[in-house]
């Protein structure tokens, strides 16, 4: 856990450099947020929490958090975008903040520009997107269960890069099994039972792993640090 100071200093950092960067910000205009917002769920969400995208990766900062005080102090939307912007292309202070470090060039041009007219709109804001943002995203979790076939119980990672399988619930016969995570998402995961076993992680491919299950209830979810925290799990019935 960390404390609330570092994010005043973080937040008092993106003020200074968004009135920096506003001046010379005229892209907001063409940007795309409906395509940035997409592009910010698969690229940036399985780090960061942002309400409005319905993300909760917790590897780097919070985003909303981070930008809550320059949203107050009124910075507008091409002060913020500026500063997201800056940080896609050149992630500030790799360890500034005792976490991880944020991989340079995630989105590039245009679908950065995306990127940062998305969250500028949407970071530190109360409340969930309208219009056509609201739909950008889909839930994908189904409300049936996945049920294993021929020995083989699949249970796909989110395509979007949302962090959650596509299935909250499975059912399987007692006996042996293949469990597998297809997973297309680019985002690292991969699928582990507790008490049972687990497969590799993979960005893209599947995870799986042979077990021999007996009766009783289980939780599958995903062992990339953050991810079960954040939704990325299910419950297992075998009888
Ligand atoms: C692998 C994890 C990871 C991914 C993916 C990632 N970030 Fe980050 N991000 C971090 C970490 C760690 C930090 C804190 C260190 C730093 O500033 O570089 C950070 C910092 C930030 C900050 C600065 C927040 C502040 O407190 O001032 C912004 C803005 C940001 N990221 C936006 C993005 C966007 C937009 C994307 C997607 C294009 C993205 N991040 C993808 C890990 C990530």
């Amino acid at each position: 856990m960390r404390s609330a100071a570092p994010y005043a200093i973080v937040a008092a950092t993106a003020v200074a450099l968004g009135l920096g960067a506003s001046g010379c910000s005229i892209k907001s205009d063409n940007a795309d947020k409906v395509a940035g917002k997409k592009l910010f769920v698969q690229k940036c969400g399985s780090c960061h929490t942002l309400s409005r995208a319905g993300t909760k990766g917790v590897t780097g900062p919070n985003l909303d958090m981070a930008f809550a005080r320059s949203r107050l102090d009124g910075l507008g939307q091409s002060g913020f975008q500026g500063v997201i912007e800056k940080q896609i292309g050149h992630p500030s202070r790799p360890g500034m903040l005792g976490t991880g470090t944020m991989p340079a060039g995630l989105v590039k041009g245009k679908q950065a520009t995306d990127v940062a007219a998305y969250v500028a709109q949407s970071v530190a804001r109360p409340g969930k997107d309208t219009g056509l943002l609201a739909t950008a995203v889909g839930g994908v979790q189904s409300k049936k269960p996945a049920v294993e076939a021929g020995g083989v119980l699949k249970i796909p990672a989110a395509p979007g890069g949302q962090l959650e399988y596509v299935y909250a619930k499975a059912q399987a016969k007692a006996g042996p099994a293949t469990i597998e995570m297809p997973n297309t998402s680019g985002v690292d995961h991969n699928i582990a039972i507790k008490g049972v076993g687990a497969g590799k992680i993979v960005a893209k491919g599947v995870s799986s792993f042979k077990a021999d299950l007996k009766p009783g209830t289980y939780t599958y979810f995903c062992e990339v640090p953050g991810h079960e925290a954040a939704g990325m799990k299910g419950t297992l019935t075998v009888k």
